[in-house]
């Protein structure tokens, strides 16, 4: 099949006439969205729009009524569980509530996904990898032993973001990663996650409220309203649709603030 969109070589994640109802309840009705290799998208929309159910779709924990679900150019939908493994191996997860194991530390939180695929592994090199991935994300050593409820809410999200590394993935899912964190840990996180895909070669589908990430880490943006992606492009390509929504959205008084310091940031590291 070479016309799959791997073939292509470009396209990580292909979603086509994507349908999700819950009983009566249409979320999604012909959901269209691709994702380049190497390019962080952000996926913004209102609250209950159906942000996470599509990333829920995509990675296979949502079984939708209809459409075409393709990640690294194989099918999720209908896949043989070991099939899907093997392609789960590939990306990593950060949920939108963390959903971390809190009867585990944060190190053998990150474990789970190595053991999963590599039961026969050295548990001293398993500590290590651990360590490793926790060191990676920013979070000093000593948090490793400690459990979630000991942990602050964004380190909390950098222990997600460790375990969402485990398996060196191709493809990173973030699912607000950065709500309920200070400005500057936010613009922290942003940063980690930048120079993440700079590293690691990562692609990475962010759904996200957070203007200033928005601004500061996409290539493009996808705005879901109305059941459908409405639009996708750059930020100025945005702008420059007539959407009441969008509009709203990035030219409201947050909007601007956003944009003016994207702006500044720029001008300082220009100069
Ligand atoms: N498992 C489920 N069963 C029934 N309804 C669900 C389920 N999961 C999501 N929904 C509904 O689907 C809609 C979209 O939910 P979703 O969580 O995707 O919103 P969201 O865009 O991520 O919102 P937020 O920005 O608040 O996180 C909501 O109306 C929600 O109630
Ligand atoms: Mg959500």
């Amino acid at each position: 099949m070479n016309d799959t969109p791997e073939a292509k070589g470009d396209i990580v994640v292909h979603v086509a006439g994507l349908k999700n109802s819950f009983g009566d309840q249409v979320v999604h009705d012909g959901i269209d969205l691709d994702v380049s290799r190497g390019e962080i998208l952000g996926v913004v929309g209102g609250s209950g729009t159906g942000k996470s159910v599509l990333m829920r779709s995509i990675i296979g924990l949502q079984a939708p009524t209809a459409g075409v679900v393709d990640v690294f150019g194989e099918s999720m939908i209908g896949r043989e569980e070991y099939e899907a493994k093997r392609v789960r191996q590939r990306w990593g997860v950060l949920f939108q509530n963390g959903a971390l194991f809190s009867t585990l530390t944060v190190a053998e939180n990150v474990q789970v996904p190595i053991r999963e695929y590599f039961p026969d592994l050295d548990p001293q090199l398993l500590d290590e990898i651990a360590a490793y991935k926790v060191a990676m994300t920013g979070l000093p050593a000593e948090a490793g032993p400690k459990y979630p409820s000991e942990l602050s809410g964004g380190m909390r999200k950098r222990a997600g973001l460790a375990r969402a590394l485990a398996l060196d993935p191709q493809l990173l899912f973030l699912d607000e990663p950065t709500a309920g964190l200070d400005p500057i840990s936010a613009a922290a996180f942003d940063e980690l996650i930048r120079s993440l895909r700079q590293t690691m070669d990562l692609t990475v589908f962010l759904i996200t409220h957070d203007l200033d990430t928005l601004y500061a880490i996409c290539d493009r943006v996808a705005v879901i309203a109305d059941k459908h992606i409405i639009a996708v492009g750059t930020i100025a390509e945005l702008l420059a649709l007539d959407h009441p929504w969008i509009q709203e959205y990035f030219n409201g008084p947050r909007g601007r603030g956003a944009a003016n310091s994207a702006a500044r940031a720029e001008g300082t590291n220009g100069a």
